[in-house]
């Protein structure tokens, strides 16, 4: 028993798994404090491999590293047996802190073009990130023209209820996520007509006035658009990152671009680019055809060194689900489409894993700087 266990220390599973990457992060998972809960019992091995996401696109992948690691490296190893979980992390910021406490991240979807599926993207990665296992939230910030009310099938005014504790207004749920829009206060058809400090009021109101509770995701469906009030917005929400979506069109790349360049004017990062209705596949055929252009969105990412997140083929089906309120995501979660934004939504879940990393090492970078 005792030489068992001088042979199969927790030492020697942890050497071992410091050969194991995660790619995205670069890191091995040992030093990203990823290994969690070691059993040893005779030759068999257990622990947690703690994800920072459960929208994990390398779950699979890190897990058989794990295995053919310790295979290789320890000969005599009995049964592995390895519990994948996670745990979203934080991103530090005390503006964040002081409106929204029990938030992690914040994500903001916007483009510089109108019409471009901003809002359909939103609402489809919403779902797909909550279908994972995250705890999401969709705020509506779209006050000009709140269209998350009818992709979620929510046709009649709602009645919003108030939490007794703290006074504020409960998001309502809907497909495993929390929602709040101004479309949820607004009589049928109304025009609203908000001036700029309204709008970015409102959108206040609706982070500090609601009790959104604990959520690893709280994403932002912004008015599309460049101009103050979209800054004024960027500005007021504290945001871990932004998503930008394009349609492959010059038209609309050309928007985009301003899109970057407002949120590098206000420091907020980029954490991707989606290009919608990026290709058609036809039905019959099963042909894919490039009705607006070849990899627009790819090409202006790469020109960017912004992450191309990935396309979303152009499909009735998808207009369909939005104009029902039943996102395709869930309505259609085994069609080429929904299989394509659960992709998208594991790679955004990544990206945000990697801006708060890399911001963690730049601030330990800067506090050993003050330190020479
Ligand atoms: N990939 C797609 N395939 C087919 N139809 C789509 C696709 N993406 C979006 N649409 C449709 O295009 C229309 C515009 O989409 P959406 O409302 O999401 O755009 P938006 O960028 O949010 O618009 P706005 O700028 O007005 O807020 C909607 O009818 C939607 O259902
Ligand atoms: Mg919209």
């Amino acid at each position: 028993m005792e030489e068992n266990l001088s042979k199969l220390s927790a030492e020697t599973i942890l050497q071992s798994l410091r050969k194991v990457y995660d790619p995205d992060l670069r890191r091995d998972i040992v030093k990203l404090g990823m290994v969690k809960n070691i059993n040893i019992d005779g030759s068999n091995v257990s622990f947690n491999v703690e994800l920072t996401t459960p929208a994990c696109p390398l779950k699979e992948k890190i897990k058989s590293d794990c295995i053919e690691a310790l295979k290789n490296d320890v000969p005599s190893i009995g049964d592995i047996s390895i519990n994948m979980t996670s745990s979203v992390r934080q991103h530090q910021d005390n503006r964040k802190d002081a409106v929204l406490p029990g938030v992690k991240n914040t994500i903001a979807v916007a483009s510089g073009k109108g019409g471009v599926g901003k809002s359909t993207v939103a609402v489809n990665l919403a779902v797909a990130l909550a279908k994972d296992g995250a705890k999401v939230g969709l705020l509506d910030a779209d006050i000009y023209g709140p269209s998350i009310p009818l992709m979620l099938g929510i046709t009649e005014k709602p009645r919003i209820y108030q939490d007794e504790l703290t006074g504020q207004m409960l998001p309502l749920e809907r497909l495993g996520i929390k929602v709040m829009s101004i479309g949820f206060m607004l009589d049928d058809g109304a025009p609203v007509i908000w001036r700029g400090p309204m709008a970015s009021g409102a959108v206040k109101q609706f982070m500090s006035d609601v009790n959104w509770g604990e959520l690893d995701y709280l994403i932002f469906d912004l008015p599309p658009g460049t101009g103050d009030i979209q800054l004024t917005l960027v500005q007021t929400i504290p945001l871990t990152g932004a998503v930008i979506v394009t349609t492959p069109q010059e038209v609309s790349l050309i928007d985009a671009r301003k899109g970057l360049m407002m949120f590098s004017r206000v420091n907020v990062p980029v954490l991707g680019i989606v290009e919608n209705m990026s290709y058609f596949i036809a039905p019959d055929t099963g042909n894919k055809y490039d009705i607006f252009g070849l990899g627009g969105g790819q090409k202006m990412a790469e020109q960017y060194k912004v992450p191309f997140l990935g396309g979303i083929p152009i499909d009735p089906r998808i207009r369909i689900g939005g104009d029902t309120g039943k996102p395709i995501v869930h309505e259609l979660p085994d069609t080429e489409y929904a299989r394509v934004i659960q992709e998208i939504s594991r790679n955004l879940a990544a990206q945000v894993s990697i801006e708060l990393i890399s911001a963690a090492s730049k601030k330990v970078d800067i506090i050993l700087g003050d330190e020479k």
